[in-house]
């Protein structure tokens, strides 16, 4: 509860938010990129974390000496999960929601692309070569989804209704998930029948690394990694040698351990690999719905209310869909 017009510092990477102005009307805004961040915290209330790449909060998280909120303009909060913070009273919150029927879509249209050959079509096509191939039906095809939060859950509905039959993977096991059926613990994943393999679960101690020699050594080599999580799910060197190896059938990776992906990764230039940089959830408008979303809950907190979406600390994630005032419930709709 705050009694002023709260301080807001924007931490951004060269270019601040769109339409701030709605910002500007109920806080005191303060812009600023990585090394403006010391100076910038002192005596702010909230912090509106935009360049969700960065690792500056966790550098300067001593200087923080008032803050109470910190808002992410991401679904996933990873670099925002440091010891000091977990260990302060800071309410962490995330722009659930905004990203989900965007991921859901394009994972969609990674399954077309690889059953239907299209990036092969394309990579031919540049080169005005005919060559006739026969391709794959999706139609009863496996996709086992990895993170059952609410973009997996858009992903599951998605490839449901186009006619794949899924299931999920999640911190708890469960046969009666309304939207997955059967969620399988993601400790240990059962993957010798997955066509595909989606990776949307939040990036935590125990997702990181999970998908490894071990586990694509379980994958049939037909199978396709779908990766719109983060790229620390996956170790990468382990996923170039299956795809080397042609022990995995192909990958769309939109998240990589190295972002921008370097020049020199052989991921670029695999014919069986799509390469996006990290936009599979960024539509037409998604900027101005980001800062809206951290409007309604700058609102609601200088209003003395509660805050949505707040992520439990302990498990890095908004763990369930009515959370407010900093009460997280817990329930099985998580990941
Ligand atoms: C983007 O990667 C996000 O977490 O929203």
């Amino acid at each position: 509860m705050t009694q002023h017009p709260p301080t807001v510092v924007v931490l951004h990477g060269g270019t601040p938010p769109p339409v701030m102005d709605r910002i500007e009307q109920i806080a005191a805004v303060r812009y600023a990129t990585e090394p403006e961040l010391p100076a910038a915290l002192p005596g702010a209330d909230v912090l509106f974390v935009w360049d969700f790449r960065s690792d500056a909060v966790a550098e300067s998280f001593a200087r923080a000496d008032a803050l109470r909120w910190v808002h992410a303009a991401s679904a996933g909060v990873d670099r925002l999960l440091f010891p000091q913070l977990l260990e302060s009273g800071v309410a962490v919150t995330n722009s659930r929601g905004v990203f989900d029927q965007p991921m859901a879509e394009y994972v969609l249209a990674a399954v077309l692309s690889f059953a239907k050959d299209l990036h092969t079509s394309v990579r031919l096509q540049d080169r005005k070569q005919w060559r006739h191939r026969e391709t794959e039906r999706i139609a009863g095809k496996h996709a086992l989804i990895v993170g059952t939060g609410p973009i997996g859950r858009a992903i599951a509905t998605q490839l449901s209704a186009a006619g794949l039959r899924v299931s999920g993977a999640g911190r708890v096991a469960r046969d009666d998930d309304p939207d997955f059926g059967t969620v399988q613990a993601s400790a240990d994943l059962a993957l010798g029948d997955v066509d595909y393999l989606v990776l949307a679960a939040p990036l935590t101690e125990q997702t990181h690394g999970l998908i490894d020699a071990d586990a694509l050594a379980r994958c049939k080599p037909t199978a396709r990694l779908i990766n719109v999580g983060r790229g620390e799910l996956v170790v990468q060197p382990d996923l170039v040698e299956a795809l080397e190896a042609g022990r995995l059938g192909g990958a769309a990776l939109d998240v990589f351990d190295t972002e921008p992906l370097p020049q020199d990764s052989p991921l670029w230039e695999m014919p069986n690999v799509l390469v996006s940089p990290h936009m599979s959830g960024d539509t037409a408008g998604w900027t101005e719905e980001l800062v809206q979303l951290f409007r309604e809950n700058l609102r609601s907190y200088a209003a003395g209310g509660p805050l949505r979406n707040v992520v439990d600390k302990q498990r890095g994630y908004v763990s369930g869909p009515g959370d407010a005032g900093g009460q997280t419930s817990g329930t099985e709709r998580d990941r």
